[in-house]
């Protein structure tokens, strides 16, 4: 298998794991709309690798471009992470998150089997276990969502898992992200999102930066030690290897969690970026945040067994590569 198609591929996981991908000697398809990214990234991605790919600006919802990249490029696996992805905004615009996100999924599924093309492996994410308690494993049944886009994951989870039983020779695998943060140790990708951050680590790094003038911390009253969410944070850089170590071991249809098995509380966190990076963090206690759950970190080992990957990157390298890029950032996407 050499040709891989990436959707979302100047996104943040995405960009990371192309990178992962050029460097392990796969070539590589981006397809991507720039819906939350932007062109600047395909240049860093020729930066770091010093090798080129095929790049189609395209919205994977749409079936003649699907078509069109399907036909023009010999593509052997599909690594699919185009889709809208914050939660909050999942909840005000609904009908948006299902369309993108699943409309996108079937499409390129159906390609895949009109192509013959046998591997796709999806972005999923722990949103999906609902509020389970942790850690989290595989086999566990999923519970209801808080949000629509928590169920754009599930719902995706499930056309893939029968589109795969329907056909004998089309393998699936659902790669369950926890909290992926940090950014390529070279700054010149990360996380990038438009606008003011949902998410923990960019919320700190703008703080860090001064753009945003303290973190607020969303409830100190959950039953972990320090009172506040217990997240697993991982390397970004070790969920995109974790991707390149799935295409190896296609099979069938595979459910793996890409986390570290570690929890981390938000304070702790916090702490551990100001020793990392010499530097304050200012926050204030709030109130919790409407549908977050207090505890979730994975079982990796099914990872670890089978795909013989793990994550091995610290959080202290996570908050040190955050911030790297961080404050080297170009404003131009
Ligand atoms: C982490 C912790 C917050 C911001 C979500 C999605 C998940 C994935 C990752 C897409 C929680 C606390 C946060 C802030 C805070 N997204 N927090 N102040 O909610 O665990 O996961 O993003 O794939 O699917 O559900 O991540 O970074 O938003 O929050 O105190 O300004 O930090 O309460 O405990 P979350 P997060």
């Amino acid at each position: 298998m050499k040709n891989i198609l990436v959707t979302g591929g100047a996104g943040f996981i995405g960009s990371h794991t192309c990178v992962a991908l050029l460097e392990a000697g796969y070539s590589v398809v981006i397809a991507d709309n720039f819906s939350n990214s932007g062109p600047r990234t395909l240049e860093r991605i020729r930066e770091i690798t010093g090798r080129d790919f095929v790049f189609c600006e395209a919205d994977v919802t749409d079936r003649a471009a699907v078509e069109g990249i399907f036909k023009e490029n010999n593509i052997d696996g599909v690594i699919h992470f185009a889709g809208f992805k914050a939660v909050g905004e999942s909840v005000e615009k609904p009908l948006a998150y299902y369309y993108n996100n699943l409309v996108s999924t079937i499409e390129l599924a159906k390609a895949c089997l009109s192509h013959r093309v046998k591997n796709f492996v999806f972005s999923s994410s722990a949103t999906v276990y609902g509020d389970n308690k942790a850690p989290f494993t595989e086999t566990m049944p999923l519970l209801p969502t808080t949000n629509p886009y928590g169920e754009t994951k599930v719902i995706s989870e499930r056309i893939l898992s029968d589109a795969a039983a329907a056909n004998q020779g089309f393998s699936v695998t659902l790669l369950r992200y926890f909290n992926p943060v940090g950014a390529h140790e070279s700054g010149l990708i990360g996380e990038a999102p438009n606008g003011i951050p949902n998410n923990l680590m960019p919320y700190i790094t703008k703080v860090a930066k001064g753009e945003l003038k303290e973190l607020r911390v969303f409830g100190d009253d959950y039953d972990t030690p320090d009172g506040t969410g217990v997240r697993d944070y991982i390397h970004v850089m070790d969920l995109a290897e974790g991707h390149a170590a799935a295409l190896k071991k296609m099979s069938g249809f595979s459910v793996y969690n890409l986390g570290t098995g570690r929890g981390t509380s938000v304070l702790e966190l916090v702490t551990a970026f100001e020793r990392a990076n010499s530097l304050k963090i200012p926050y204030r206690i709030t109130p919790r945040r409407a549908g977050d759950i207090a505890v979730c970190y994975a079982d990796a080992k099914k990872a670890e067994r089978e795909l013989g990957w793990k994550a091995k990157r610290t959080v202290e390298e996570m908050c040190r590569d955050a911030w790297r890029f961080e404050a080297g950032l170009r404003d131009e996407k």
